[in-house]
């Protein structure tokens, strides 16, 4: 029987690539940079409007990802199969939590946060958080980190090592 689809459709396609360019500016701003509201050099309102932005772009994806179809699993051991699925949950797990505690960081240290103009509200938490947040937020963005290194090194053995076609599926045409 044909599988049901052999490739990631349109929409899942481009927000895969999408969100994935945000998330490595965004690794990149926070290592590189200071992300610091009094800092003059502009990467604290980058970082907070992109990142904000992945939030509301993973809530479509979620969404979308929830109600079609998609391709079987890559060819490749059981083992190489799990922890390709393990890798992917744990990235949209990432993907909120990362902008979830950011915002909330944010708002423990009383810095206004804006989306391209459109304020964005502070939410709920007390001064006490700061740090806590901060070192999560850190820790986060490492494992993010470490698993793109990791799904990044699968996709290119796919592509050219097992040459069978499982970074194509995620590609156009
Ligand atoms: C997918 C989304 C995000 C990613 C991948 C990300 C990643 C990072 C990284 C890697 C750092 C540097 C941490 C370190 O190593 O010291 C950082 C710092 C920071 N991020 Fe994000 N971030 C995201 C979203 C957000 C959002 C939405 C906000 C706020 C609305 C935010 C606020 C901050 C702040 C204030 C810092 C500086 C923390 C400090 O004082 O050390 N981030 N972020
Ligand atoms: C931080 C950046 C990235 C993130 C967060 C990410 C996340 C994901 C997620 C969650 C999936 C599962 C599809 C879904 O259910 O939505 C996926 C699939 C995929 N990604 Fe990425 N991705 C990133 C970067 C990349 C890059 C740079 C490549 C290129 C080598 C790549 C190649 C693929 C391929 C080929 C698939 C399909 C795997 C399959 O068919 O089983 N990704 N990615």
């Amino acid at each position: 029987m044909p599988a049901p689809t052999d490739r990631y459709n349109g929409v899942s396609q481009a927000l895969h690539w999408l969100i994935a360019l945000l998330a490595f500016a965004l690794l990149a701003m926070g290592k590189l940079f200071d992300v610091d509201a009094d800092d003059a050099n502009g990467i604290f309102g980058w970082h907070t409007a992109l990142g904000l932005s992945v939030l509301i772009l993973m809530v479509v994806r979620t969404g979308w990802r929830l109600t079609h179809l998609v391709p079987p699993p890559a060819p490749g051991p059981d083992w190489q199969q799990q922890v390709a699925q393990l890798t992917h949950v744990a990235f949209y797990g990432l993907l909120f939590l990362l902008p979830l505690t950011g915002w909330l960081l944010t708002s423990a240290e009383g810095d206004p946060v804006s989306l391209f103009g459109l304020p964005v509200p502070a939410l709920p938490v007390g001064e006490d958080g700061e740090d806590f947040l901060e070192e999560t937020h850190e820790i986060l963005g490492n494992v993010l980190m470490l698993l793109a290194a990791l799904h990044v090194a699968a996709g290119l053995k796919h592509h050219f090592i097992d040459r069978d076609g499982v970074l194509r599926r995620m590609l156009p045409g």
